[in-house]
């Protein structure tokens, strides 16, 4: 254990919010056991106090002592896909507090991979309340830099651990329920899970779990931002006078004021995704214009992500 990591889990302890590097984004945590603690996550972050947070743990069997019923279907998703980014809802235990699930009957679980996370956990012993480690309704960070910009003062350490692999936050699939529900999709694919569970997962029904990932408009950059189909992109840059900043897969025929490439593989797409939103957004262009990915298969989490930055205020 470092020194660093040693630290962390002190100030965890005592109260205190660390933020930490995972595998999908970084994190701000606290000791999800400790209401005051939590209340202070919530007010740093600015997010209303009613959303759920994903309580994290070093392991499956630590995880489970959160849950009243854990059924044999989280027992398979943990064997394949834990640690790693994949967050479980399930009914929650007794001793869990309204606190981290917002006054349901249901918790969010999950066991990251990353090797930092992964030391602070067993360092710290218990369950950590890790939202994405942004202000609320921001585009979430993948960076420890980023973390800074967005939250400064308010956290007591940030924990450096590179920028973050996946780039995405985790995938959730509810439990709690008859059928099995995809409630945010990510990089463990709706048919990864099916292909566990043997069955189709059901929609997000209407009696599901309220989730802040849920609501319109929730991972946005301050830039108006728009999809635009590949075909339409050089009209549109005219259009906007050339002051628009663009997300392509290949350099426009028209003059953007800035522009990025972005990867054709939905993977690196996704690694990538945040860290660029953030340095268009930084440009103080007219207007982000993003050119639309195709609406196929492996690209259904990056797409949700592109949909809710480009929705209207
Ligand atoms: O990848 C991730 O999941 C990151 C890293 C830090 O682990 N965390 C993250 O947390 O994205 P957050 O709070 O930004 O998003 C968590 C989502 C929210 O939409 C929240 O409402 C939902 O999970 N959630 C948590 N507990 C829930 C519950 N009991 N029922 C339904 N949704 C829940
Ligand atoms: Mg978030």
């Amino acid at each position: 254990m470092t020194p660093e990591v040693r630290r962390a889990a002190e100030i965890l302890r005592a109260g205190g919010l660390v933020a930490f590097p995972t595998e999908t984004v970084y994190g701000l945590g606290a000791d999800a056991s400790n209401s005051a603690a939590v209340a202070r996550l919530y007010a740093a972050k600015g997010r209303p106090p009613a959303h759920p947070v994903i309580v994290h743990f070093a392991d499956a069997p630590a995880a489970f002592t959160w849950a009243r019923e854990v059924p044999p279907a989280a027992h398979a998703l943990a064997a394949r896909f834990w640690p790693g980014p994949l967050t479980m809802i399930l009914k929650r235990a007794p001793h869990v507090g309204d606190d981290v699930t917002g006054g349901q009957d249901t918790v969010g679980l999950r066991v990251p991979s990353h090797p930092v996370a992964q030391a602070l956990l067993r360092a710290f012993g218990g369950g950590i309340a890790a939202p994405s480690a942004n202000l609320f309704g921001r585009v979430s960070p993948t960076r420890a830099a980023h973390v800074r910009e967005d939250l400064g003062a308010a956290v007591d350490l940030v924990l450096e651990g590179g920028p973050s692999e996946v780039g995405i936050e985790s995938t959730i699939v509810d439990l709690s329920g008859i059928t099995p529900a995809l409630l945010r999709p990510g990089h463990v694919r709706a048919a990864d899970i099916e292909a566990v569970l043997g069955r189709p997962l059901g929609a997000r029904g209407s009696d599901a779990p309220r989730h802040s990932g849920g609501l319109e408009r929730h991972y946005a950059p301050r830039t108006p931002t728009r999809l635009v189909p590949g075909h339409a992109l050089d009209a549109e840059i005219l259009r906007l006078g050339g002051r628009a900043a663009v997300m392509a897969f290949s350099r426009p025929d028209e003059r953007a004021a800035r522009w990025v490439r972005m990867p054709r593989d939905p993977v690196a797409y996704a690694q990538r995704l945040y860290d660029a939103l953030r340095e268009l957004d930084g440009w103080g262009c007219a207007a982000i214009l993003i050119e639309a990915p195709p609406d196929a298969g492996d690209w259904a989490a990056v797409l949700d992500r592109l949909r809710r930055a480009a929705s209207a205020a």
